[in-house]
């Protein structure tokens, strides 16, 4: 039982994964796999020193996977699957070099991002985290006509920047509470995904100009980085409330801190920063209008199981030779 046992692909996975995926892999029958059994990241040495020999490799966002870690893992690594639908912490081109294929988890996490996006947005608009905290440290006085007011959606106009899954379904979300409009931009228009919300395709300042509310959507890459810096939020106007569910290094963050403290634009809520954590003495906290979440778009129960359930199936169907369920092309 031993020898057969030994014979086994040979996976480490990174971290402690929900209950979905580690059933996957137990029951499977397929695999050897030994487990960082934490709820916090595994340190970079034990991770290059675990990761040797491996067969295949199931990691979150925390871990880079780059050239030194390949390298760590030798020959051997045929497969790496992450529990993310976000693959910037992958080293694409040395995974490619190497013929490792990738596995990621698109689209089950879509519902739970959307409805997190929508719930900042309005949690930044109508003020909802400094209205909870008046009520409770005494800026109660009494009822004041303009006090805490914020800004409506209705009758606006909703910019998506980066239109896919996850920006279609937060305008799908958002189209009940009467949004006049959707504009977005991307590197080239998405017929298909813009007729579904019916969204105009715009340019980058022309979405800037014309957003009462801009969502990222777009996943974070070399021309993505920093987009979104003075150059856009001096363009944008003064009442538009910018969101980020993406990741934090699209934003020039202090381009951002500038914009929010200076009334360029009325508010932000991000769920993504640089870095992550954000540092308790980081200055965004100290401004009233920005809203911020520690990366948590995709926390539902439900929805971190299916990731984890889809990363291990991934993983599994690549260690087999076969098409994984959602694989990323190389
Ligand atoms: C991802 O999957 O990339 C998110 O950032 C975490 O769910």
């Amino acid at each position: 039982f031993h020898r057969a046992m030994s014979t086994l692909p040979k996976v480490y996975v990174t971290r402690k994964v929900p209950p979905d995926g580690l059933d996957i892999l137990r029951k499977s029958g397929q695999v050897q796999f030994e487990m960082w059994d934490s709820d916090d990241p595994v340190p970079r040495v034990e991770l290059l020193k675990k990761v040797k020999g491996c067969d295949g490799i199931l990691c979150v966002l925390t871990e880079k996977i780059d050239a030194q870690l390949l390298d760590a893992a030798g020959p051997n690594l045929k497969v790496l699957s992450t529990m993310s639908v976000g693959f910037d912490h992958l080293s694409l081109d040395e995974l490619k070099k190497r013929g490792i294929r990738v596995g990621y988890t698109p689209e089950v996490l879509t519902d739970a991002v959307a409805e997190l996006t929508v719930a900042l947005l309005l949690a930044t608009s109508r003020r909802l985290i400094e209205a909870t905290h008046e009520a409770k440290t005494g800026g109660w006085g009494t009822w004041r006509t303009l006090w805490l007011c914020g800004h409506e959606l209705a009758n606006s106009t909703v910019g998506i920047l980066g239109l896919g899954r996850i920006g279609v379904a937060i305008a799908e979300r958002l189209k009940p509470f009467k949004v006049k409009k959707f504009i977005y931009t991307d590197v080239e228009p998405r017929p298909e995904l813009a007729k579904m919300i019916e969204a105009e395709y715009v340019s980058l300042d022309e979405l800037a100009k014309e957003s009462d509310f801009l969502a990222i959507c777009c996943a974070l890459t070399p021309e993505t980085h920093g987009i979104c810096n003075w150059n856009l939020f001096s363009k944008m106007k003064k009442n538009a409330i910018f969101i980020n569910t993406s990741r934090g290094g699209v934003v020039n963050q202090e381009d951002l801190y500038e914009a929010l403290s200076t009334g360029v634009i009325a508010g932000a809520g991000l769920d993504v920063t640089t870095p992550e954590p954000l540092p308790t003495h980081h200055p965004l906290y100290t401004l009233k209008n920005c809203v911020i979440l520690p990366h948590v778009a995709s926390a539902s129960y439900t929805t971190r199981n299916s990731m984890s359930a889809l990363a291990a199936n991934n993983l599994l169907a690549g260690l087999r030779g076969e098409p994984m369920p959602k694989e990323l092309k190389l």
